[in-house]
């Protein structure tokens, strides 16, 4: 089954015919809220809403384990994460939508792994191309398929927050090879990876980055929701057209 983590602006799927909400537990916590269950175009997808259905949680006490093991034990084999990010890169102004495929982590302080309980072995995954490729290329068939123009590639820095950045941290990201930076994309993409669950993104610019663009001096926090609002449009007619190639419908 396809999942869709839905971030900032995406706290529920419209074309979602829901079938069942379900509230479960794991050995590593509460995920984010309940689980909504249902169909997009005959296609079988779990929702769950990131920062959870009031937008309650911030980015660094998401609990990304119970998130990704939730899914994991209802039988999800592939999870598609919709998260708001900031452009870095010109031409990812304001609206541009973005598979990204690579990552860069400054995050800290997150549980980042299922391997540290007190039985589990020292293991160590490969995390070279941290993003499915395969799932990447469904995202990016779709989008063709429903004429919406999406960025193929990017590299996206993960960041702790709650605060944005400072111009000169987003200098020292665009120095690393950042394209795009968000708050959410880390540990959730070694976690799916950890689990054994195909993962990839699409990240929404809901802003230029600071000392970027229109962010010059100061990003308009006033201007992101009708950003989002409008470009999250966009990403649920590309997700709607992924799952009707996923069902043959
Ligand atoms: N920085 C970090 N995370 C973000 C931003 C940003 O500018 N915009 C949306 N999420």
């Amino acid at each position: 089954m396809l999942a869709i983590i839905g971030g900032s602006g995406l706290s529920q799927l419209a074309s979602l015919d829901v079938v069942e909400r379900r509230v479960v537990r794991t050995a590593y916590g509460e995920p984010s809220g309940a689980l909504t269950f249902g169909r997009i175009r005959g296609c079988e997808v779990a929702f769950l809403a990131r920062h959870g259905y009031g937008h309650t949680i911030a980015p660094h006490k998401v609990n990304y384990r119970a998130n990704i093991w939730a899914l994991k034990e209802q039988a999800v084999s592939a999870v598609i994460s919709v998260a708001s990010v900031g452009g870095i890169r010109s031409g990812f102004g304001p609206g541009a939508l973005v598979v990204p495929d690579q990552i860069i982590d400054y995050t800290w302080g997150r549980h980042g792994t299922f391997f540290d309980g007190p039985d589990s072995q020292v293991t160590h995954i490969d995390f070279t191309e941290p993003y499915t490729q395969a799932l990447r290329e469904r995202i990016l068939a779709a989008a063709k398929a429903c004429g919406e123009a999406v960025a193929d590639g990017g590299v996206y820095a993960a960041t702790q927050g709650p605060r944005l950045e400072t111009a000169a941290e987003i200098d020292r990201l665009e120095r690393d090879g950042a394209d795009l930076v968000g708050m959410t994309g880390m540990p959730e993409a070694s976690l799916a990876r950890e689990a054994g669950l195909a993962y990839a993104a699409i990240n929404v610019v809901a802003n230029y980055a600071a000392g970027r663009g229109d962010s010059e001096h100061a990003i308009a926090l006033e201007a992101i929701e009708a950003v989002l609002e409008k470009a999250m449009g966009r990403v649920r007619r590309i997700i709607e057209a992924l799952a009707a190639a996923s069902s043959g419908t």
